[in-house]
């Protein structure tokens, strides 16, 4: 089987993990030696004056690259100062967002791509990026495996299994789920990975960080999706 060379990130809602399930994606080929380049296309609650704490900031901190207003520019090109969903958050700008070029963007990514590519989305599966269309349809017309990062606080296993059905409906490719775990969840990480296991494999569990750890300096066990050829697993 061929390595695995981009991966769209999605996610059950906003503020699960995805940047910090991408951060230690990055770390983890990153010291496999793959050449890693990432891009979070569509930003919402983006403030110009603290880029290095946005999420093109924290990936580019991960991939080793310069913090700028410039490089967040490059991986994120469409960056709105609201946090609200990327419609509406470009609305209060006077702005919309061009949902193809947004897929152009990607697909330049995709095919200009060195090695390997992550590709972050925005918000849950189906938040609106226009009037009409979702992040499903811009996963649709890229057609990549997708991982999806989702939350261990109650009710994620409905939320869960909800997202991962409007997947699979579309044939989308689901490399894995990873359940980061949801600060101050009240339910046990592994009792929430087991259920949703056993309807749809591979499930990992992202443990909450210690405080000070950088994302990429522990890494998911990644090798129940990767081995250490960057190849798939399973
Ligand atoms: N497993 C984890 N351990 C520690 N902190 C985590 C973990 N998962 C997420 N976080 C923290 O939770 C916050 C939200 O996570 P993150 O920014 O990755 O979410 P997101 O899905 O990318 O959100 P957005 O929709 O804004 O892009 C961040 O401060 C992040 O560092
Ligand atoms: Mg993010």
């Amino acid at each position: 089987m061929c390595a695995v060379t981009a991966i769209f990130i999605t996610a059950t809602g906003t503020d699960v993990g995805k940047t910090y399930v991408a951060a230690s994606l990055i770390g983890h080929f990153r010291r496999m030696g793959r050449v890693v380049e990432a891009i979070k296309p569509v930003v919402s609650g983006f403030d110009p004056a603290h880029v290095a704490e946005s999420d093109p900031g924290v990936l580019l901190r991960a991939l080793g690259a310069p913090v700028s207003a410039e490089t967040a520019e490059r991986i994120s090109p469409w960056r709105f100062r609201a946090p609200l969903s990327p419609d509406l958050a470009a609305a209060q700008e006077g702005r919309a967002i061009d949902v193809d070029a947004v897929i152009a963007f990607c697909q330049g990514a995709v095919e200009r791509r060195r090695d390997l590519l992550l590709i972050e989305g925005v918000g849950g599966i189906m938040v609106p990026l226009d009037g009409e269309r979702t992040v499903l349809d811009v996963m649709m017309a890229l057609r990549l495996p997708l991982i999806l990062v989702t939350g261990s606080y109650l009710g994620t296993i409905s939320h869960t299994l909800t997202a991962l059905d409007s997947l699979f409906r579309r044939d989308l490719d689901v490399l894995a789920t990873i359940v980061s775990e949801t600060a101050g969840s009240t339910v046990p990480l592994d009792e929430t990975v087991a259920a949703i296991a056993r309807f749809a494999e591979p499930v990992i569990a992202l443990p909450r960080k210690l405080q000070g750890d950088e994302p990429s300096g522990r890494p998911p066990p990644l090798s129940r999706i990767f081995d250490r050829a960057g190849r798939r697993s399973r």
